[in-house]
């Protein structure tokens, strides 16, 4: 592909994005699961394709439909998604905009669990992988620029700087997700977001806008990013 830079600045780039939440299987007909619509990470998969990217776009459950022009990987688990992921990589970007399942039961069970004289189940949970993480510390292969997620409901922006340090991503997209976010029905769901970008070199707090218009801008914020690492 030729570069465009006035309408498609991510010609020959390659980006991943993360969408969605997972689901931890409990037995064959019950999961565990994080609050997710995929509605941002398609928005953002959408908005770099229609710049030029070549996206693979790995998702969890949701209700969207795949978007047009974009690479898409369905999973269910997190760590289905970790194998997905390190499957498409190398690429130039990576978003991680999924709400990963932090926990899995740690052994799920063939069968349904039946009601009984035993009474409710006792389960026992492990930590999941962390996909952040985990490619952020990659010394082989790691993506040039990193973008992490942070949904937080109090301290939106130190929680964001920490998890900046502790994962080790480039960025991280903060959003407010509490009832009080000021946006009326609330970010969960919910058409708009209002978030903060935190980088090494400081924080941009952007007014709060529809999903759509948050990944345009990030997805421009990407693109001269990578220009200016040429
Ligand atoms: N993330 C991930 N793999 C996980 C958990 C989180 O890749 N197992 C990614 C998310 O996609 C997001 C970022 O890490 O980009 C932050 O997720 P978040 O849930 O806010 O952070 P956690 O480290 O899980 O911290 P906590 O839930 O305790 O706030
Ligand atoms: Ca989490």
């Amino acid at each position: 592909a030729t570069r465009d830079p006035a309408g498609r600045p991510l010609a020959g780039r390659t980006m991943l994005v993360t969408s969605g939440p997972t689901h931890e299987p409990i037995d064959p007909v019950r999961y565990i699961a994080n609050r997710s619509s995929g509605k941002q990470g398609h928005a953002i998969a959408r908005a770099a394709a229609a710049a030029g990217a070549a996206v693979t776009l790995v998702s969890g459950p949701v209700t969207l439909p795949d978007p047009p022009g974009v690479s898409v990987v369905h999973v269910e688990s997190a760590r289905e998604m970790l194998a997905a992921v390190e499957a498409a990589l190398p690429v130039d970007v990576a978003v991680f905009a999924a709400a990963v399942a932090d926990w899995r039961v740690a052994s799920a069970g063939d069968q349904k669990i039946k009601k009984g004289a035993a009474g409710a189940p006792q389960l026992a949970l492990v930590e999941n992988p962390d996909i952040l993480a985990t490619v952020s510390k990659r010394t082989a292969g790691r993506p040039p620029l990193v973008v992490g997620f942070a949904a937080e409901t109090q301290n939106v922006v130190t929680n964001a700087r920490e998890k900046l340090a502790r994962k080790g991503c480039d960025w991280i997209v903060a959003n407010d997700v509490s009832a009080d976010s000021g946006i009326a029905g609330g970010v969960m769901g919910g058409d708009s977001n209002s978030v903060h970008v935190v980088t090494a070199d400081g924080v941009d707090s952007w007014p709060a806008q529809s999903k759509e218009e948050v990944a345009r801008a990030l997805v421009a914020r990407i693109a001269a990013a990578l220009k200016e690492r040429t």
